[in-house]
């Protein structure tokens, strides 16, 4: 029987790839550990390193933003990556650093057990969705599968980078508040 306890213990002490010989700090997750929404983002950047959290650098307070249109915060959801420690330079995380590190990520999804896991941005919807998503034709969708629902929008920093994509992704905030008022208990 898996704990979180168990699950931090182990992944703390995580070398199965070459990632962390440059890390500072492992990023395991954060928020609410039984969680009905689960947020999944790509891997740290440099601020998250240096404070061993997800979303604390620009991406993050841009994500808290997004969170609190839609009522939400940090300690309502949970928060976690596709890798737990960053990729240099803050290139994509490669194909083998992914599969070296996605069974933390199971383990933290089976023991939150959220009702939606909302994907944000690409490298996660590959991942996590479906490894052909094309989240400029997919974002705001909704995927069921084992008894949970999926949606993918844009990543925090690719808004930074691309404004223009902001109001698409409010739309798929909008989605999201819906679907937890229509599934969700404990959450609003
Ligand atoms: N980008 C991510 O994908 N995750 C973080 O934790 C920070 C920036």
């Amino acid at each position: 029987m898996d704990s979180w306890d168990k699950l931090k213990a182990e992944c703390a002490g995580c070398r199965a790839c070459a990632l962390c010989e440059t890390r500072h700090n492992l990023v395991f997750g954060v928020g609410r550990e039984d969680a009905e929404v689960m947020f999944i983002g790509e891997g740290p950047g440099e601020q998250e390193d240096l404070k061993g959290e997800p979303f604390v650098g620009p991406a993050g307070k841009l994500l808290d933003t997004m969170l609190e249109i839609i009522d939400l915060d940090r300690n309502k959801v949970y928060i976690a990556n596709m890798v737990k420690c960053r990729p240099p330079r803050n290139r994509d995380p490669q194909d083998r650093e992914q599969d070296a590190c996605s069974g933390w990520l199971r383990r933290q999804i089976a023991l939150v057990d959220p009702k939606i896991i909302v994907c944000l941005g690409r490298i996660a919807a590959m991942g996590i969705i479906d490894p052909e998503f094309r989240i400029t034709r997919e974002h705001g969708q909704w995927h069921e599968r084992d008894g949970r629902m999926y949606m993918a929008t844009y990543h925090p920093s690719a808004l930074l980078r691309d404004p223009a994509k902001r109001p698409e992704a409010f739309e798929d905030l909008r989605e999201l508040r819906s679907k937890i008022r229509q599934i969700c208990r404990n959450t609003y």
